[in-house]
């Protein structure tokens, strides 16, 4: 029931309308009888939406697009990792006598990335091919080296591609010599194969068979063109349904100082694409 002690959460962007972070937590909230509600805060005006959060006293909120590196400055404390990354995804804040006295900004997007894989594979010495150089690619080989991988990155724009490998200390290798490279893993961090363009993918179906794991991050829809021809090519295949539940499990953890309710937020995001067309 809400009253006057609901604690407050959110997500903070401009495109929440569609997120699917309140289906999992409200469902978390509610198996746990915590009086607490997550909500969608649509905004574009990253400075005025923060002051609100804080004169509100929300308690914690996810941040994504656009807003994850802008929100960046406002902050009283980032954690090391997030700074590395250059993005957070996660604010949480602490409160004193009515008042918001301090904001962290912490990212557990990379976190979600490395459970996910680990359900299926170790990730210490294994060579892991990521693709693309966004904030996604970012994360995720980050935190692929934190897990002592061997990364390799490729892009569409070479220069780009470069740029963020260079940066991330870790190997790049161009669109020509993709067909020779072999690796345990492949990460699909771009955006294509999303709905509405689910007829696309970002990798030729013949150099599925050079890798033993695929995991993409696109999760609309579930099983992308990607996922179902790496599955034909005998690969084990990890949805980025998974990773979205990992990373907000972790957002869980460092809201509540306890373990998320699993099987509750996966059922919650299960129920979700069931009731989608
Ligand atoms: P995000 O921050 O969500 O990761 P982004 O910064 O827009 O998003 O990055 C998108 C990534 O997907 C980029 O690596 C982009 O490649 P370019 O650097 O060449 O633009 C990649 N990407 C997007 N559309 C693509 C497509 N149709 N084919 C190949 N790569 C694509």
């Amino acid at each position: 029931m809400i009253n006057g002690h609901t604690q407050l959460f959110g997500v903070l962007g401009t495109h929440v309308q569609h997120s699917l972070s309140p289906i999992m937590h409200n469902a978390g909230y509610q198996v746990r009888g915590i009086n607490a509600v997550y909500v969608p805060l649509r905004a574009s005006a990253v400075q005025d939406a923060f002051a609100g959060l804080k004169a509100l006293g929300f308690t914690g909120v996810s941040v994504t697009v656009p807003h994850k590196e802008t929100i960046m400055p406002m902050l009283d404390v980032i954690d090391p990792v997030a700074k590395k990354i250059g993005a957070v995804n996660t604010l949480v804040f602490s409160r004193k006598e009515e008042r918001t006295v301090c904001c962290l900004g912490t990212n557990t997007d990379w976190i979600g990335a490395n459970q996910a894989l680990a359900e299926v594979a170790t990730l210490a010495g294994s060579k892991v091919l990521v693709l693309g150089a966004g904030g996604a690619a970012r994360a995720i080989g980050f935190g692929l080296q934190e897990a002592q991988a061997e990364v390799y990155l490729a892009n569409r724009s070479e220069d780009k591609g470069r740029k963020l490998a260079a940066e991330l200390g870790c190997n790049f290798v161009s669109l020509q010599d993709l067909p020779a490279l072999r690796a345990d893993i492949l990460v699909n961090a771009t955006a294509v194969g999303m709905t509405p363009e689910a007829n696309k993918t970002p990798i030729d179906a013949s150099f599925l068979r050079h890798f033993s794991v695929v995991m993409d991050i696109v999760y609309a829809p579930l099983k992308t063109r990607l996922l179902q021809e790496a599955e034909a090519q005998g690969c084990v295949t990890v949805s980025g349904v998974n990773m979205l539940l990992y990373q907000a499990m972790e957002q869980w953890r460092l809201w509540f100082g306890e373990e998320a309710p699993k099987a509750a937020m996966r059922e919650a995001l299960a129920q979700s694409f069931e009731q989608k067309p």
